[in-house]
């Protein structure tokens, strides 16, 4: 049975620090809040000069790498984002002229912290339709362009990043993604959106004065969503490949807050210790969370071949997702 397998991983961050201390300065709010609320220390923030883009770039030459594959044997190059450098064009075309993949087509996808996910799921059936395919697959995002610095509902929680993986269609073996699972409910979409910027409020001097290019969101009512779609679709991936949670080495969530991936994982049965969690170092970076702990998780070889990976993703849309790999 042909399946995608993952060959490389990368990630990048700004080299800025804003740290909870740093945000005491900028709104009213304190560093023993945002531990206990979200669990978040520090955030990386984009200076001058680095874009989504950029940082995808990096990231995607750290796979092409580890994977020794060249950016000429790339043949489809997708980015989940809702931070572009640009609405025209897609972010992965950028991509593709920065590292020079030059026979490689490209595109976003646009699903806010599932990006990666849909992404992935997105990138897995085209993996597996051209065997011997090269994917690269990134979830990229500069959130600190559309957060509120004065809402300090939102500001402490947000970071920029950018995560990659290479994936190979290969035509057999018992390794790669097992299966993938995406949902949406677009009937919630006011719990969590970015009202301007878009046709149905362009930008504006008005828009721009109520900082309406940035996320909003009724963070309460989210927590509640999140917590029960995560889990329900990662008993979905569980229940379809027959595992158990004892079979799970190791559950990778997106880093929206560590009591939603503590809530999640005691929902599953799947103990603290086999949950990958690095909010601390890098806040909520939405599309990039879940490329940006595999590969830690990977360098670091906490994840080892063999293993079996579950990806669970939530976000505004509202979409979520869940993916299981065999490494
Ligand atoms: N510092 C200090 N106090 C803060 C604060 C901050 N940064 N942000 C909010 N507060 C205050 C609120 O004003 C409120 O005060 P009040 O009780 O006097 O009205 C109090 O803290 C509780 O606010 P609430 O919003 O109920 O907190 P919470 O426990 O729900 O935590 C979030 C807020 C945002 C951390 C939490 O709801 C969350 O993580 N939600 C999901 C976010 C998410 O996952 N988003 C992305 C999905 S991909």
């Amino acid at each position: 049975m042909a399946r995608s397998v993952i060959l490389g991983t990368g990630a990048a961050a700004p080299s800025k620090i804003l740290t909870n201390q740093d945000l005491e300065r900028i709104v009213d709010t304190s560093d023993e809040w945002i531990c206990t609320r979200t669990g978040v220390k520090q955030r990386h923030i984009a200076e001058d000069g680095e874009t989504t883009s950029s940082l995808a770039t990096e990231a995607s030459l750290q796979a092409l790498e580890m994977a020794g594959v060249s950016p000429e044997d790339v043949d489809m190059i997708v980015v989940g984002t809702t931070s572009p450098d640009m609405y025209m064009p897609n972010t992965g075309a950028l991509v593709q002229k920065n590292i020079g993949a030059h026979k490689a087509f490209a595109f976003d996808v646009f699903a806010a912290c599932s990006g990666f996910v849909y992404a992935l799921s997105v990138a897995d059936k085209f993996a597996k339709d051209k065997l011997n395919s090269k994917i690269l697959v990134i979830g990229a995002e500069l959130l600190s362009t559309i957060t509120d610095w004065q809402d300090r509902n939102t500001c402490v929680l947000f970071g920029d990043a950018a995560g990659a993986v290479l994936l190979s269609g290969e035509p057999k073996g018992d390794r790669g993604i097992l299966s993938t699972h995406l949902r949406s409910d677009g009937s919630l979409w006011e719990l969590l959106h970015i009202p301007g910027g878009g046709c149905v409020y362009p930008p504006s001097a008005e828009m721009a004065e109520k900082r309406d290019y940035c996320i909003r969101m009724q963070g309460n009512e989210v927590f509640k969503h999140a917590v029960r779609s995560l889990t329900d679709i990662a008993k979905e991936a569980l229940k379809a490949n027959h595992f158990s949670p004892d079979d799970v080495d190791w559950f990778i969530p997106h880093q929206a807050n560590i009591r939603i991936m503590k809530q999640v994982a005691e929902r599953l049965e799947i103990p603290i210790e086999r949950v990958y969690v690095n909010i601390d170092r890098y806040g909520n970076t939405s599309s990039a969370s879940i490329p940006v702990a595999l590969n830690e998780a990977n360098r670091l070889g906490r994840i080892k071949r063999g293993d079996v990976v579950l990806l669970d993703a939530f976000g505004g849309g509202f979409t979520w997702g869940a993916v299981i790999i065999r490494w």
